[in-house]
């Protein structure tokens, strides 16, 4: 890891408080970023902050915020340019998953899905290009899936969700590119690290054991391993980072080769 390619960064994450969005806002600490941690879990996102701020030594914030509520983003995002001056790395990692069959699949769960995903990206990165255009500097990262790239049987909502991610994704990297912000999105598969519900649940389906399960979904990765927080957070930091600073616009796919092209 580069120790400090952060330093003097200020960098927003959504859906801090656990999962993938704590791993990123560790990685990005331990890089040397200050972190400002959001999630609608309020209690989750201070815990996940003081932790941080801890085991890292590095200023870090958490807070509320949902990205559903364009008033709520547009304050905390008034809230960073005041007392920061600037807003460095927007990681949207805020996500959720509700799974039916399309024939069953409730109208208004599939509309939350939407709001999450792809609405919540939209409006906070319209208030995060509003900071990052007058400074002409910014980096702005989607935490997409596999299954924004292709479809996923009996998930149509997270898949139609995460698709439209990448269309945002690959338009606000055109209108920003002037600004010298860039866009990118992540596509990992799944984490088996921070997905022990969904192992028992699909080994409970097709009545296997937890290893069992895992052992046969990692036997379609042609890396032959399953994915780690680790695996991700890595291309986050490499796309926030000045190393990447000829990529805008682009659906990273960390997948183990299960995905090409
Ligand atoms: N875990 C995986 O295997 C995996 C694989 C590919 C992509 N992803 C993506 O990574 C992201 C994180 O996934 P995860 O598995 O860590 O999820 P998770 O459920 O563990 O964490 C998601 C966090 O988002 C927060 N959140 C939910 N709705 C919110 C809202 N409206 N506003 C703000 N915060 C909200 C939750 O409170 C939670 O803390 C998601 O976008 C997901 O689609 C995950």
């Amino acid at each position: 890891m580069c120790e400090a390619r952060f330093k003097g960064k200020i960098a927003l994450v959504t859906g801090g408080a656990q999962g993938l969005g704590e791993a990123v806002c560790r990685r990005l600490a331990g890089e040397g970023a200050t972190v400002i941690v959001t999630d609608i879990d309020e209690e989750g996102a201070k815990a996940a902050a003081d932790n941080i701020t801890t085991e890292y030594g590095v200023c870090t914030l958490g807070m509320r915020m949902d990205v559903t509520d364009d008033f709520a983003v547009h304050t905390t995002m008034e809230m960073i340019e005041r007392d920061f001056g600037r807003l460095d790395i927007l990681v949207v990692n805020a996500g959720i998953l509700r799974a039916y069959g399309i024939e069953e699949f409730p109208v208004s769960e599939w509309r939350q899905v939407v709001d999450v995903n792809l609405m919540g990206y939209m409006i906070c990165a319209k208030h995060a290009c509003q900071i990052m255009m007058k400074r002409k500097s910014g980096n702005i990262i989607q935490i997409n899936s596999m299954w924004g790239k292709r479809g996923s049987a009996r998930n149509s909502a997270y898949s139609a969700s995460k698709f439209g991610g990448i269309g945002l994704t690959q338009s606000l990297a055109l209108e920003m590119a002037q600004y010298n912000v860039r866009v990118n999105a992540v596509c990992p598969c799944i984490v088996l690290d921070g997905t022990r519900e969904m192992v028992e649940h699909y080994a409970k389906t097709h009545g296997l054991t937890d290893e069992q399960m895992k052992q046969r979904y990692v036997d379609q990765v042609p890396l032959g391993r399953g994915c780690t927080y680790d695996d991700v957070t890595s291309v986050v930091a490499f796309l926030a980072s000045d190393e990447a600073a000829y990529m805008t616009g682009q659906a990273i796919d960390v997948t183990g080769g299960q995905v090409m092209g």
